[in-house]
């Protein structure tokens, strides 16, 4: 039913955790399973220098949060904002159809995380005249 690559992020998940001094953090939830999912981002140099996930939710939640995370470390912001729900699920080999929403999560909480950096970060300072 599971991909190998679904039941390896499974049961080790990749950068689990919170990650205190986050430049932005995503929430993502789903009403129907009450599943919710945290994405932490540490942006340097408008890469994604560091990020982490805590999943409160599925095997299929927590294994495509744990892709997710190696799918966009290191790549610049305008490169990773890219990434969409089918990417994640492609990246494990596909999720039984009934599993396809739970990849809706990872996307949707690191989309959000990026905005949260953006309404974060401190503006430039206007130019003088
Ligand atoms: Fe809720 Fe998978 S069943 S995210």
């Amino acid at each position: 039913m599971y991909t190998e690559a679904v039941m390896d992020h499974f049961y080790n998940p990749r950068n689990a955790g919170e990650l205190a001094d986050a430049d932005g953090v995503g929430e993502a939830g789903n009403p129907v399973c009450g599943d919710i999912m945290k994405i932490y981002v540490k942006i340097e140099d408008d890469r994604i220098a560091d990020i982490s996930f805590q999943t409160f939710g599925c095997g299929a939640a927590i294994a495509t949060s744990s892709i997710l995370t190696e799918l966009v470390k290191g790549k610049t912001v305008a490169e990773a904002e890219k990434i969409t729900n089918r990417a994640v699920a492609e990246a494990l080999g596909g999720l039984p159809p009934q599993k396809m929403h739970c990849s809706n999560l990872a996307a949707d909480a690191f989309h959000k995380a990026l905005e949260a950096y953006r309404q974060n970060r401190p503006k430039p300072a206007p130019a003088a005249e």
